[in-house]
C-alpha cells in the first residue's frame, strides 16, 4: 500500500517538475498565458452571475413559450394526478400509510370531469385463479366500467399474459387467516387499494371459486341502482351468533347491535371509505373476537350496522350452499352443473331490492372447484348470457 502511494507521489512530482521546466524554459509565454486564464475566468464568473440571478425568469418564459406553442405535445394536466389511476398497482405504502391515504375522500358533490363509475372486482385468494377464463369472458370490451385488484396470499408465479384482464392486477398482500383478524385486515387492504382510483364507485370482495351469474351489463344495472350497499347483516340469538359476543366489547359495541354476515360483500364508496377508516371498533374485534368468534363474519356487519343502518341492504349478493351442513358451504364440481342446478339458485329465492320483492337476489354464487370451469364456459351463452 505505502510504496503504491509514494509511486504515485513521486509520479505527480516528476509530472510538474517537467511543466514548470517547460514553462521556465518560455517566461513571456508563460505571462501572456496567465492574463489569458484571468480574462476566461472573470467572464465565466460574469456570465454565471448574470444566469443565475436571471434563471427563474428565464425559465417561466422559456416554459410559458412551449406550452403554448407546442399543444400537441401531452403536458399532464395539474389536476390528472388526482383523477388517472396509477397503471403500476405495487407500492411500498404500509398498511397504516395505505389506508390512511385512502380516506381521503372529496366532500363537493359534483366532479369537475366525466367520471365513469367502475365497479371494483376485488379477488381474495389463496394462489391462482381457476375459474379466471369464466371472468375473462364476463368482463372483456366492458373496461371502462370495471377495475380488478388482486389479493393474493402466494406470490402469483403463474403470471397473466398482457391481454388478460387480470394482467398485473395484483396488490402488495399478507397471509390471511380464516376468522381472525388478519382476514379483515386483507379486506381492508383492498379495499383502500381500490379507493385509490377515484373512478371506483362500488366494491365487490370475491373469491377464486367465485362465478358470476349474469353478463356484465346486467350487474352493473343491478348494482349502480341500487340504493343499498349488499353487505350481510342479521341478529342470530344462537350460540354461533349472540354467543360469540365478548362483554369486554362494550360500550363501543352491545349485545342488541352484535350482527353477523358473510364475509363476501359489495359495498358503495361512501361505506368502503367507512370500513377503511375505522379506528374505534377495530381494536375491540381484534383483542375480543378471536376464535370461536370468526371475526370476518362480525366486524363490518356490527360496525356498519351501528353506523350506517340505512345504507346496508343486509344480504349479501354472493350465492352459497349451507344446505349440505358442516362448518363449510358446498363446493360444485363438473358433475353439478346443469340447467336445473341454475334454475335452483336464479329462481330459488326471494328478497327486495330497492323496496321491491324479486327473485333475482344474487349476482355471484360459489363454491366452484377448477373442474366446473369447462362446463360452466359451456353454459354460459345459454343460462348466464355471456
Ligand atoms: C419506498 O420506496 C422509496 C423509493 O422508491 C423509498 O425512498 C422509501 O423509503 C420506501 N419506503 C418504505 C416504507 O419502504
Ligand atoms: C344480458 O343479459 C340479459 C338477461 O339477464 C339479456 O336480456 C341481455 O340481452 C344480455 N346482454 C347482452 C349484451 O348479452
Ligand atoms: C337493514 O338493517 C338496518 C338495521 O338493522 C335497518 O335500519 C335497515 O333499514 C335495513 N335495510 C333494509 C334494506 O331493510
Ligand atoms: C316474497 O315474499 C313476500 C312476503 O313473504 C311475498 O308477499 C311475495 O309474494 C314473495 N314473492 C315471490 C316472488 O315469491
Amino acid at each position: 500500500m505505502l510504496s503504491r502511494v509514494v509511486q504515485l507521489e513521486e509520479g505527480k512530482e516528476i509530472a510538474f517538475t517537467n511543466g514548470r521546466t517547460v514553462l521556465n524554459k518560455a517566461f513571456p509565454l508563460k505571462l501572456i498565458l496567465l492574463f489569458g486564464l484571468f480574462l476566461a475566468f472573470s467572464f465565466a464568473f460574469f456570465f454565471i452571475s448574470v444566469s443565475t440571478i436571471k434563471y427563474y425568469g428565464i425559465n417561466s418564459v422559456v416554459t410559458s413559450v412551449t406550452s403554448s406553442f407546442v399543444p400537441c405535445h401531452e403536458k399532464p394536466n395539474d389536476l390528472d394526478k388526482w383523477i388517472k389511476p396509477s397503471m403500476v398497482l405495487m407500492h411500498n405504502m404500509s398498511d397504516e400509510e395505505l389506508l390512511w391515504r385512502a380516506s381521503f375522500m372529496p366532500k363537493r358533490k359534483k366532479y369537475p370531469f366525466n367520471r365513469v363509475p367502475k365497479i371494483a372486482f376485488m379477488f381474495l385468494t389463496m394462489g391462482p385463479l381457476p375459474l379466471s377464463p369464466l371472468w375473462e369472458r364476463l368482463l372483456k370490451g366492458h373496461e371502462e366500467h370495471y377495475s380488478i385488484y388482486i389479493h393474493s396470499q402466494v406470490s402469483s408465479s403463474a403470471n397473466f399474459p398482457p391481454s388478460s384482464v387480470f394482467y398485473r392486477r395484483h396488490i402488495p398482500s399478507q397471509v390471511a387467516e380464516w376468522g381472525r383478524m388478519t382476514m379483515c385486515d386483507a379486506e381492508r387492504r383492498l379495499l383502500a387499494n381500490a379507493l385509490l382510483d377515484i373512478s371506483n364507485e362500488w366494491f365487490i370482495l370475491l373469491s377464486e371459486s367465485c362465478i358470476p351469474l349474469f353478463n356484465f351489463t346486467t350487474i352493473y344495472e343491478y348494482i349502480s341502482k341500487s340504493k343499498h350497499s349488499f353487505m350481510g347483516s342479521f341478529d342470530d340469538p344462537s350460540a354461533y351468533g349472540r354467543g360469540r359476543y365478548h362483554p369486554n366489547m362494550a360500550p363501543e359495541v352491545s349485545l342488541d347491535q352484535w350482527r353477523k354476515g358473510s364475509q363476501w360483500f359489495e359495498v358503495n364508496r361512501e361505506v368502503a371509505v367507512s370500513i377503511i377508516k375505522d379506528t374505534l371498533y377495530y381494536p375491540k374485534f381484534k383483542e375480543f373476537c378471536t376464535p370461536a368468534c370468526y371475526v370476518d363474519e362480525h366486524y363490518f356487519p356490527t360496525m356498519l350496522t351501528i353506523e350506517k343502518p340505512a345504507a346496508l341492504a343486509n344480504r349479501s349478493l354472493t350465492w352459497v350452499d349451507w344446505s349440505r351442513g358442516g362448518a363449510h358451504p358446498a363446493t360444485f364440481g363438473d358433475q353439478d352443473i346443469n340447467e336445473e342446478f341454475f334454475t335452483r339458485i336464479l329462481k330459488g329465492d326471494n328478497c327486495t331490492y330497492n323496496g321491491r320483492y324479486t327473485s333475482m337476489c344474487s349476482l355471484f354464487a360459489r363454491k366452484f372447484s377448477p373442474s366446473a370451469l369447462e362446463p360452466l364456459i359451456n353454459i354460459a351463452p345459454k343460462i348466464l348470457s355471456f
